[in-house]
């Protein structure tokens, strides 16, 4: 496993990068060399070709041919291809396509939100994981989205949003679900994961427009700092875009 250049990071995924990043030099501390990673609805590889320009070996499963052949090109510019395996399937019967017990991170990223059973993909997940392995979960936050939208007037749909159990601001709501930090963790717990990290994603990131930002000498590095530090600290973490969490298989 190679240092990570950080070349893909910025202060919008830098809290997800940097829990990655220590599970893999916690990894190596302990001596292990090699990673099988699966990445469900790993789409056009965001975060699976980082992860193998750092030398592991990803496997993406992904409902979308269109995000795998992606993928594989993403892939091959930067030279992984070798360390990249598509597998088009669907998440809600993902046990069907890769080998179960045979993992040692599996990324969840984004597509919780739009699964049959989020409780069902979450302990197929836990499922697939050896004993020890880590699961990095990626959710919408409920909360962000009631004051996501009172800010930019849609005052009516934030209230339907925050009247509702799963988040959604109505029927036209593009997302079938969102979640909050208690729903979050119960899910990971039911599945029969141990949830070791939760933070906030995108707490502050996403409130400054960049172009704000440009010209203000360290401006860029100084929303990065206060949004590693307001992730892990609530009320902070609670608002924040999205939840990360990251568990372990007993
Ligand atoms: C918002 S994207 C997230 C992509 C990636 N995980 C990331 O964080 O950049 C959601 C991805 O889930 C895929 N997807 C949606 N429903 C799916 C399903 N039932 N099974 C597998 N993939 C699915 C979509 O094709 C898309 O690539």
């Amino acid at each position: 496993m190679a240092d990570d250049p950080r070349s893909h990071e910025s202060p919008r995924t830098a809290v997800v990068w940097s829990v990655l990043r220590a599970e893999l030099r916690r990894r190596r501390d302990l001596g292990v060399t090699e990673l099988a990673v699966l990445d469900v609805g790993g789409g056009s590889g965001v975060f699976a070709v980082p992860l193998a320009e750092m030398g592991l070996t990803v496997t993406v499963v992904d409902a979308s041919a269109d995000a795998l052949a992606t993928l594989q090109r993403r892939a091959a510019e930067a030279g992984v291809a070798g360390r990249v395996v598509a597998v088009q399937g669907d998440a809600d019967r993902i046990a069907e396509a890769v080998q179960a017990a045979s993992y040692d991170l599996v990324l969840c990223h984004s597509i919780l939100e739009v699964v049959e059973d989020p409780g069902q993909t979450i302990a197929t997940i836990a499922r697939l994981l050896r004993p020890g392995g880590r699961a990095s979960v990626l959710v919408a936050n409920r909360v962000a989205t009631v004051l996501a939208r009172v800010l930019s007037g849609r005052v009516a749909e934030a209230a339907r949003a925050f009247a509702d159990p799963a988040g959604r601001s109505g029927a036209a709501d593009a997302v079938r679900r969102r979640f909050d930090t208690g729903v979050l963790t119960g899910l990971l717990e039911a599945g029969g994961l141990v949830v070791e990290r939760l933070h906030g994603v995108r707490v502050v990131a996403d409130l400054v427009p960049g172009a704000m930002l440009e010209g203000v000498p360290g401006g860029v590095e100084a929303l990065l700092d206060l949004e590693l530090a307001a992730a892990a600290t609530p009320p902070y973490r609670d608002i924040a875009a999205q939840l990360h969490a990251f568990a372990r298989r007993p």
